[in-house]
């Protein structure tokens, strides 16, 4: 088959990242006989030097017709000092929205090779594992294109302690529609795990959070083979260190799932390991919109040193393979190669054991790439 994909490459390590993963595409596709076209974007910092603004209307519009879109990470602190709607970072609101993609699933698992990265003690890990295993493997459903984010937001004139505007706000507002949507896709998610979905909130204080529980209730109905539970945020925040093992599919808002992403991502030994899928509502019979990308960001202070890990991006194109084009056995195929990678004990910085008598053997960007590519081949 003959997929067109859409590349933002990006800012900071975005482009070190993106090239592997492009390399390992066209072996995957060399393989299993499909035809990846890329459609090069600009997007973010590089976007605001050429042409003024983080999101040319041309980015959105050539995304759209595309059937997926590969991001490697906008920003740094050359535009950090740019007024907000001219940040970077709006390049990411203004794709999420405009794609449509409300559904942000972000795995976090603790893989057996990096054991030693993660900062919590085995006991802790397995005091929660329903195996006993010093393990955990959880997805973060995160809601992408509303709440506080997208909300209403202002200054007010009024003056306080002399300064005007003298105040700020943002807004949470969520729809039934918007809620019902992400917690589907949750429960499509668990259906096919451990079957046990999680909704996180703040329904002891928030208003919005307790509108949450009420469509929850509902939408579970349909979902009886699944464990609906509920915790609030902060809990959550404690039981992801306490007892990650206990958690299938989490479900939350945009906000807390930035949040919980960040803090799930340390107990896997590192940012430089997650990969996400952001998907639009599924079409019958077509292809899916998703777009894809690591969570890490663009992590300036090492951008150009070829010591950026690879990994989360490469699994963010398998991510791509699966949920957008449905090709299962291709995803697998990528991921099954760093699995081998991992075990022959490469390492990028990042994720290598502080163990002076480990075998492992540390390696670069461009060498970790160019190894998950020799165990596809
Ligand atoms: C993320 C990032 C973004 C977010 C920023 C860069 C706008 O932190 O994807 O998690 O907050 O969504
Ligand atoms: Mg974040």
């Amino acid at each position: 088959m003959k997929f067109s994909i859409a590349v933002i490459a990006g800012d900071g390590i975005g482009p070190e990242v993106i090239a592997p993963a492009l390399e390992i595409l066209d072996a995957i596709g060399d393989k299993y006989g499909h035809i990846f076209n890329y459609v090069e974007l600009e997007a973010g910092g590089l976007a605001i030097d050429h042409s003024g603004e983080p999101l040319p209307k041309e980015t959105l519009e050539t995304a759209k017709q595309c059937d997926a879109l590969l991001l490697g990470a906008v920003g740094g602190p050359k535009w950090d000092t740019l007024p907000g709607h001219l940040r970077p970072e709006r390049a990411l609101l203004g794709l999420r929205a405009g794609l449509g993609v409300f559904a942000n699933l972000r795995p976090a698992a603790l893989l057996a090779q990096l054991k030693s990265a993660c900062p919590v003690k085995d006991e802790v890990l397995i005091a929660s594992n329903s195996e006993g295993k010093a393990s955990f493997d959880l997805l973060i459903v995160r809601e992408l294109t509303g709440g506080l984010y997208f909300g209403k937001r202002g200054r007010i004139d009024e003056p306080s302690n002399g300064h005007s505007p003298g105040a700020a706000f943002d807004t949470e507002t969520y729809s039934w529609a918007e809620i019902e949507r992400v917690l589907r896709a949750g429960y499509e998610a668990a259906a096919v795990r451990r079957k046990k979905l999680c909704v996180v909130d703040k329904a002891n204080v928030l208003e919005s959070s307790r509108f949450w529980r009420e469509v929850a209730a509902v939408v579970s109905k349909d979902y009886r083979d699944i464990e609906t539970s509920y915790l609030y945020v902060d809990n959550a925040a404690m039981q992801l260190i306490r007892a990650p093992g206990q958690f299938d599919v989490i479900v939350t808002s945009n906000l807390f799932g930035d949040i919980l992403s960040d803090e799930a991502s340390v107990l896997t030994g590192s940012i430089g390991m997650l990969a996400s899928a952001s998907l639009g509502a599924p079409v019958q019979g077509g292809i899916r919109p998703g777009m894809y990308e690591p969570i890490h960001g663009s992590a300036p202070d090492i951008a150009g040193k070829d010591i950026a890990n690879p990994l989360a991006t490469i699994l963010s194109a398998a991510m791509m393979l699966r949920y957008s084009f449905g090709l299962e056995k291709e995803a697998a195929a990528i991921e099954t190669a760093v699995n081998n990678v991992l075990d022959q004990g490469l390492r990028t910085g990042d994720i290598a054991s502080r163990s002076a008598t480990s075998s492992e053997k540390i390696v670069g960007t461009k060498a970790m790439g160019e190894a998950v590519l020799k165990a596809i081949l």
